[in-house]
């Protein structure tokens, strides 16, 4: 099996059965292989440099209704809340006194943050921070929105697929959600200019190899700047409140498949891998991933953030656990970029 690990490595692609193979017959000593191999890929192309992303979760009241996640409009029981421009001026001036030169603004599709609103917020970041990258991740809006907001200072988007597999997409999103209209919408932000960025929730309900294979050989074939991937973790308040998590094993050797594929791409270790084991984010680090994403929404917010329970959000999540972050890195021989960190080939 160790041949079909590097043969990824020197071709960048398998063929559906030798994927499936490494999907399925993966050990933990041929895990920690792939892993290896894919830190080195990434150690070559950026060094023992992490970026680092100020994640700022501007909205959790959303339009629609995905099974898996906490914020749905289905869910009664949380606390919806929405930063103020000023709120959210406020994050990036904290920031950016941190060090950081990127912001992502995330948050749900929240009908009230009109294209208008979000158009001007981008405009203020980008005329106050003209040094600094700014990224949205505000789920699917019409083409003329997303131009609006690159025309306004937006130069990266992350908008998961979530799945490739017409059917499974069903099985997570309700009537009214498509996988066209998602793609489309990867479609157009890509066409628009901006670095793009997709991915999945590995072990989501009723995901089955040949999903991840769909999902991998998409990913190859669209080459988006950014691939996101992190564990499936349920929410006590979503139909999928007793499906199982995704496994670190999982996620990891996913990470380093993308990585090994795509060498030059920007993977985060996402919160989601941080949640599911307290050295999630080491191990996503060491298995490729070469970014990640503090929080630095206001404090009382951030429980209300809630895709999924338990969400990690102290210590070296937060902006201001930059110190421990540093630390951590450093133990495992990493140090934190404050380069904006574009995507180059
Ligand atoms: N578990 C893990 N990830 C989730 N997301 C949403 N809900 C969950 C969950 N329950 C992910 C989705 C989305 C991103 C912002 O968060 O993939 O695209």
């Amino acid at each position: 099996m160790r041949q079909w690990v590097d043969k990824l490595r020197k071709e960048r692609t398998l063929r559906p059965e030798e994927f499936r193979q490494l999907l399925t017959e993966c050990d933990g000593e041929l895990l920690r292989y792939i892993n290896e191999q894919a830190q080195e890929v990434s150690l070559r192309h950026f060094g023992n440099r992490i970026f680092i992303r100020g994640l700022i979760e501007v909205s959790n009241c959303c339009r629609n209704n995905c099974y898996y996640c906490g914020i749905r409009k289905g869910n009664p029981n949380l606390e919806r809340y929405r930063l103020t421009a000023k709120s959210i001026l406020d994050c990036c001036k904290q920031g950016y006194e941190l060090g950081f030169r990127t912001f992502v603004l995330q948050g749900g599709e929240d009908p009230v943050l009109t294209d208008e609103r979000i158009e001007s917020i981008v405009s203020a970041i980008h005329r106050n921070y003209p040094d600094c990258a700014i990224t949205l991740s505000l789920g699917e809006k019409p083409c003329e929105a997303y131009e609006r907001f690159f025309q306004a200072g937006a130069n990266r988007y992350l908008l998961r697929h979530e799945t490739y597999d017409k059917s499974h997409y069903r099985q997570l999103h309700p009537e009214g959600m498509s996988c066209g209209h998602r793609l489309q919408c990867l479609q157009d932000l890509k066409e628009i200019g901006y670095q793009t960025g997709t991915g999945i929730m590995v072990g989501s309900p009723g995901q089955t190899v040949e999903h991840l294979i769909q999902d991998i050989l998409f990913i190859e074939q669209f080459r988006p700047e950014m691939i996101g991937i992190g564990p499936f973790l349920p929410h006590r308040n979503t139909p999928f409140a007793q499906s199982p998590c995704g496994t670190v094993e999982q996620t990891i050797l996913l990470l380093s498949i993308f990585r090994l594929m795509h060498p030059s791409a920007l993977i985060p270790a996402t919160t989601a891998l941080a949640t599911l084991t307290p050295d999630g984010r080491e191990r996503g680090i060491l298995a490729g991933a070469n970014v990640v994403m503090p929080n630095l929404s206001p404090q009382e917010e951030r429980k209300k953030y809630n895709l999924y329970n338990n969400k990690a959000s102290l210590g070296a999540e937060s902006a201001e656990g930059l110190r421990i972050l540093q630390q951590q890195l450093e133990n495992i021989g990493y140090q934190i970029s404050f380069d904006r960190g574009d995507y180059k080939q």
